[in-house]
């Protein structure tokens, strides 16, 4: 890997390690959760990286992309299993990474879990080792500990400005015999789980991104377009940075769906409605 390409990644994990540590504290039992993920995203801009995606913050048996809406007032409550995931990028370079809290508990089987298995693959990550192998660290640190791995949410790897790029690291055993080369970017994130092992869409939706231009009608959607390209850099986005009135708001998501100018990101939810825990760290493969 290019050296300059080497420091932009060494500096977006260092950062994220920073918006980590300062996030940490503010997972606690009263805190509004609008409050916390802006606090999280500004920390993100001040520290001299972007935010690659909004802050998702995604509770209980809810696994991933959830963000919170304008108006949304949850808060915290005591027991609730908070799972926080963060991308900061410098130059386009991106560190992903997750972690998540039992709020007002000093830890969960879960949390730990997934940790534990989190850090195997990591320090199994090297060059000329297969995904299969390193799917076979994670299944059996997880269902040995009593629990399931979310079979379809899988670790990745990134490239410049793209938060997925393959080989994909699934979660659980896989025949997949690519070899992980020198130099590759690689996130894993396990994700565990009481209930069934499988997560599938829900709703509401409160992240998008732009996938291309298309003529809409109104001109609250042509908006969004122009904000999703300049403002949001064709990355990932939230409605809450919309800053529109929500119903018009609503119509143009839909018709930007429907011409496929956005993707959606609907929340995804454990199918039997277990708990879910993930925990998630960026390594380049050296
Ligand atoms: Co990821």
């Amino acid at each position: 890997m290019d050296e300059g390409v080497l420091k932009k990644y060494r500096l977006a994990h260092d950062i994220s390690d920073d918006v980590i540590d300062f996030a940490r504290p503010m997972i606690k039992e009263g805190a509004r959760i609008i409050d916390v993920a802006e606090k999280i995203e500004k920390k993100t801009r001040e520290m001299g990286a972007m935010p690659s995606w909004p802050v998702n913050f995604s509770i209980n048996e809810i696994a991933a992309h959830v963000t919170p809406d304008i108006e949304d007032q949850t808060f915290l409550r005591r027991g609730d299993l908070v799972k926080v995931d963060i991308g900061c990028q410098v130059d386009g370079y991106i560190s992903d990474r997750a972690f998540t809290i039992c709020v007002g508990e000093k830890g969960h089987p879960l949390i730990e879990t997934s940790e534990m298995a989190t850090r195997a693959a990591l320090d199994a990550l090297e060059p000329g080792v297969t995904v299969s192998e390193i799917s076979a660290i994670i299944e059996d640190i997880v269902v040995g500990a009593g629990f399931r791995p979310i079979r379809n949410l899988a670790g990745h790897s990134m490239s410049q400005n793209s938060q997925h790029e393959p080989p994909t690291i699934p979660n659980s055993k896989t025949n997949d015999m690519t070899v992980i080369r020198e130099g590759t970017p690689l996130a894993i994130e396990v994700f565990t789980t009481d209930g069934s092992g499988w997560v599938k869409e829900s709703s509401p939706t409160t992240i998008y991104k732009f996938l291309r231009d298309a003529p809409v009608r109104m001109p609250e959607a042509r908006k969004i377009l122009e904000m999703a390209k300049n403002d949001f850099e064709m990355l990932p986005f939230a409605t809450r940075w919309l800053n529109m009135p929500r119903v018009k708001m609503g119509m143009a998501l839909r018709q930007l769906l429907e011409a496929e100018a956005i993707e959606a990101f609907p929340p995804l939810k454990e199918e039997a409605g277990g708990m879910v825990a993930v925990y998630e760290d960026t390594k380049i493969v050296l």
